[in-house]
């Protein structure tokens, strides 16, 4: 199968280390055909060396992009190729990750100060697949947080070939901030982005960081290619349902929230005949009747259940009743 990703760059759900799993993609695809969907970050090692298969997904989740972290561009190249045979659709470098495993492994937000070999990395990657090739990056780091600075690491990263760039609002702090501060602490700096799409108009530019509702997409979108949302879509997952007509063009009609859990009926079965927890499942749906009558009684309901090692579907199915059959009180 075969997406033009840099229109699906439009709008895309972001990459969350163990939010955005498989399971959960399967989820978002139900609400969005085409929202660009990110695996989690899977490191290099892991593929050539791990035990498990970090790269299954459902055919069904289509199109999603990989997102790697790494720096070696020959490892990083060995993935792209594997990668591309087990049918991903874009390959993405994390240039964006502050957390101090990631930094003694020398990759994530630290290479912003290493554009040769993030430049190297990506040649590699193209010169190994055929695979778009995109960068998730920051605005910068530490100190090293001047428009110069961005513009000298995209200019180069662009230079050995990527086209298109994600960009998180906001500066990374290396040291001192943990993962989770450095997504909200260092202030957004929107303006930053939209300047960098008007000094590289060639350049696809997607902007990430803190946006929650359609309003403020079709703000970006006025000045850049693309949004990507990740906290607020895991949150409230619904806000998938409308995607694909107001950015898309499309006139499917769009599923009611109970019709989209009913959808993941047969794939929970599947799960668990394959003998693996509900929970697995469901934790990625609890935000789906947030603010809504019995909403909370939904999510307590499954998350106080699912996890039991004997949760079945009727966990789920009860949960919807208490939603469904939801009469406020006379
Ligand atoms: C739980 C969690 C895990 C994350 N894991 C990754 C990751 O693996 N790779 C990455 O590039 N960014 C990761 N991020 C950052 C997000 O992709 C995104 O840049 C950030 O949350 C800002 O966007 P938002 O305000 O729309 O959530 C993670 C964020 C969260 C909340």
């Amino acid at each position: 199968m075969s997406h033009n990703v840099s229109h699906l760059q439009r709008f895309s759900v972001a990459p969350m280390l163990d939010w955005t799993d498989r399971h959960c993609r399967y989820f978002h695809r139900l609400m969005s055909q085409h929202t660009l969907l990110y695996t989690e970050m899977v490191t290099t090692g892991a593929i050539l060396f791990g035990k498990g298969d970090y790269l299954a997904f459902n055919e069904e989740e289509q199109p999603v992009s990989l997102q790697l972290g790494g720096s070696d561009p020959k490892a990083l190249a060995e993935c792209a190729k594997i990668a591309q045979q087990r049918g991903y659709n874009e390959i993405n470098l994390n240039v964006g990750c502050p957390s101090d495993r990631v930094q003694s492994g020398r990759f994530g937000a630290c290479l912003m100060a290493e554009p040769a070999l993030v430049a190297d990395a990506v040649k590699a990657m193209q010169d190994a697949c055929d695979l778009p090739v995109t960068v998730k990056t920051r605005i910068g780091i530490d100190e090293q947080d001047s428009y110069a600075f961005l513009t000298t690491f995209i200019d180069q990263v662009a230079q050995a070939g990527c086209d298109t760039f994600i960009v998180h609002a906001r500066k990374a702090w290396l040291s001192g901030l943990s993962p989770k501060e450095n997504r909200d602490i260092p202030p957004l700096d929107y303006e930053r982005v939209y300047q960098l799409k008007q000094d590289f108009p060639e350049l696809v530019i997607a902007i990430n960081g803190g946006i929650k509702t359609y309003e403020q997409c079709d703000e970006h979108l006025q000045h850049l290619d693309g949004v990507m949302l990740g906290r607020e879509v895991y949150s409230n997952p619904y806000l998938l349902a409308e995607v694909d007509r107001r950015y898309f063009g499309s006139t499917r009609p769009v599923l009611s929230r109970v019709e989209v859990i009913e959808a993941m009926f047969p794939y929970v079965e599947k799960h668990l005949a394959s003998g693996a927890k509900l929970s697995h499942v469901t934790r990625h749906m609890l935000g789906m009747f947030q603010g809504l009558p019995n909403g909370r009684a939904y999510r307590r309901h499954l998350s106080e259940l699912s996890p039991r090692g004997d949760a079945t579907l009727k966990v789920l199915e009860d949960a919807l009743k208490l939603v469904t059959e939801f009469r406020p009180a006379e």
